[in-house]
């Protein structure tokens, strides 16, 4: 299927997608079913989309997992949503032929010993993949994202490392997690939610956003179909005309 698909997108393919993988307690909610199993078909539908993106040629995509506001949830479910990491993990870690390089983004102290180790494991183990850049947001907050970097810049100047006058854009991309990734020219948010919620906040800045009505577990490829060709009419100026 793939195949019979990579010749619609071949030109006008955005570098790097985010998105926002919403809507699977309601998916499971519609069918009588513990939040959990709205989790566990999000993992699979996230899994089927990664692999379709590195398949289309796209160098990057990022996918919010957990927020930093997301430890309000009830254990249960924070629980559920850990284990699916675990499994992800334990995956790509053993099927090196995906060709998915796996990166964090987001502050993995807080986590469970056994998941920060597993996550620091794949990220080594996977760093030469040429495949597809794949940007796990766990524990990820834009404004905690933008505040870290702005003390470790504050930091680097105290250190004398850094000096007032080499602060520029570039220079503070440079101390967040995406640095030395393009910005995400693409973002999209299904389940019919249309904001940011705290995802990439200094990287969207001249993102195009599609919003879809489709919960995160119904989300397939033909999906991201329809949204690429949503993206390819897009008139990108970034702020020239
Ligand atoms: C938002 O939907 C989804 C999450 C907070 C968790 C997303 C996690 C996964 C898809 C599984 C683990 C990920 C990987 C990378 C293996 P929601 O629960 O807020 O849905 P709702 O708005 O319908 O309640």
């Amino acid at each position: 299927m793939a195949d019979q698909k990579i010749t619609e997108h071949t030109d006008q393919l955005p570098a790097h997608i985010g998105i926002i993988m919403d809507g699977n307690g309601r998916w499971a909610k519609q069918r009588g079913l513990p939040r959990q199993m709205g989790h566990k078909q999000g993992a699979k539908a996230f899994q089927e989309i990664a692999r379709y993106c590195r398949d289309l040629g796209i160098p990057y995509l990022t996918v919010y997992a957990f927020s930093t506001e997301n430890w309000k949830r009830p254990k249960e479910e924070i629980d559920a949503i850990m284990d699916l990491l675990r499994s992800y993990l334990r995956e790509v870690y053993r099927h090196t032929e995906e060709n998915i390089r796996i990166c964090f983004l987001g502050n993995l102290e807080p986590l469970e010993q056994d998941v920060r180790d597993m996550a620091l494991d794949v990220a080594q183990k996977s760093k030469d993949n040429t495949g597809i850049t794949v940007n796990i947001a766990l524990n990820y907050g834009g404004r905690a994202e933008i505040t870290m970097a702005a003390k470790k810049i504050a930091q680097a100047i105290g250190d004398g490392t850094l000096s007032l006058d080499e602060i520029d854009e570039e220079c503070f991309a440079s101390y967040l997690y995406t640095a030395g990734q393009p910005d995400p020219d693409l973002i999209i948010r299904p389940s019919g939610e249309m904001r940011l919620s705290n995802f990439l906040p200094w990287q969207s800045a001249y993102s195009e956003f599609i919003f879809m009505n489709v919960l995160w577990p119904d989300f397939t490829p033909n999906h991201l179909d329809q949204a690429l060709k949503e993206y390819r009419t897009r008139s990108r100026r970034f702020g020239g005309i």
